[in-house]
């Protein structure tokens, strides 16, 4: 297994065939051999600074029905709920103050926002802090909508494509949603300008090591700037709740490897990953990732925007979620920086 992390290094990327065989065959070994590298990638490019992304759920209100997601519009057991472009700003208000430098704006397909709102909020949020990015997580829109939230300021744009496979996203999503609209989401909001991320979920219902295969070989075509990948959790209001959560193992080869394969990509060890185990965003970037996302949104609203069971952070005000971000980050020998953390193309020395 060795040579093929080594083939990977060097040739950023691998055969399908190749990946089937490398993700049939994690032992321990391999995985502190694939860390190790993985790491020394991420910083080459980033020495030991972790990015921090402050974001803010602004809805809960969601037309789909993805069959894992908590949020989803059959669930009748949340209580919804809708931030004011008031409550949006006074986020950011805060978070600024505690040094962050990108807002993220993530919430359902929630048709009640219009274009205009969007856009408004956005040129708020660049009107108030123009040396902030904001990155909008708001799902699938139209060609013309990507470009005018584009045009409204905004940097950034977050679509998990779920599942590269056409046959694996129909299982996870009923009739309507396609993994090939999906995926030309993504390559519109590239062709516009974004920075986008991309990602998926580990060890999501029906997934096979051919699918995670076949994620790995979309991402290689897609080029995305930023990759998110967290283990499937089960919601127990939803008809993936008897299904087993996602492998903490895998989750963090598949982060080596994504790093080794985009060496200068944006990867956050993420809530998911946080939620696993006590550890996980430590581990995940002592495997290569190099963002950490705290929860900006206002306390009263957090455990309603519960994607699945037991996610962390719910509890805690923005500050302590800052503090203790920092702390685990010192911890491992990181730092946290105030910075947008924009992608760097260029190696540095440090
Ligand atoms: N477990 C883990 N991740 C989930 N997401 C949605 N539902 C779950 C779940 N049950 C992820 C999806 C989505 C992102 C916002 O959260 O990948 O794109
Ligand atoms: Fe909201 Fe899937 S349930 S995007």
């Amino acid at each position: 297994m060795k040579n093929l992390i080594d083939k990977l290094q060097k040739q950023r990327a691998l055969s399908k065939e190749e990946f089937v065989l490398l993700l049939g065959n994690i032992t321990e070994e391999a995985s502190e051999y694939l860390f190790d590298i993985a790491r020394a990638t991420a910083q080459k490019y980033f020495g030991n600074r972790i990015y921090v992304r402050g974001l803010i759920e602004f809805t809960n209100y969601c037309k789909n029905d993805c069959y894992y997601c908590g949020i989803r519009r059959s669930n009748h057991k949340v209580e919804r709920y809708r931030l004011s472009r008031e409550d949006i700003l006074a986020c950011c208000s805060q978070g600024y103050k505690l040094g962050f430098r990108t807002f993220v704006l993530q919430g359902g397909e929630d048709l009640k926002y219009t274009d205009d709102d969007i856009c408004g909020i956005i040129a708020d949020i660049k009107k108030n802090y123009p040396d902030c990015a904001v990155t909008l997580s708001i799902g699938e829109k139209s060609y013309e909508s990507y470009l005018k939230y584009h045009e409204a300021g905004a940097d950034r744009y977050l679509l998990r494509h779920e599942t590269a496979s056409p046959q694996h996203y129909a299982r996870l999503h009923p009739k309507g949603l396609s993994a090939l609209e999906r995926q030309q989401c993504l390559y519109n909001l590239k062709q516009i300008g974004y920075q986008v991320g991309a990602g998926f979920m580990v060890g999501s219902p029906y997934q096979t090591v051919e699918d995670i295969a076949e994620d790995l070989l979309f991402l290689k075509r897609l080029e995305p700037h930023m990759v998110g990948i967290g283990p499937f959790i089960p919601h127990k209001e939803t008809p993936f709740a008897d299904f087993p959560a996602g492998s903490l193992e895998l989750t963090l080869f598949l982060i080596g490897i994504i790093r080794l394969m985009l060496p200068n990509a944006l990867i956050p060890a993420t809530t998911a990953l946080g939620t696993i185990h006590p550890k996980g965003r430590e581990m995940g970037i002592l495997a290569g990732a190099n963002v950490v996302m705290p929860n900006l949104s206002p306390v009263n609203v957090r455990k309603k925007y519960e994607l699945y069971d037991n996610k962390i952070c719910t509890g805690e005000e923005a500050a302590e979620c800052k503090m203790c971000l920092q702390n685990r980050i010192n911890s491992i020998g990181y730092q946290i920086v105030v910075d947008r953390g924009d992608f760097c193309p260029v190696e540095i020395n440090v």
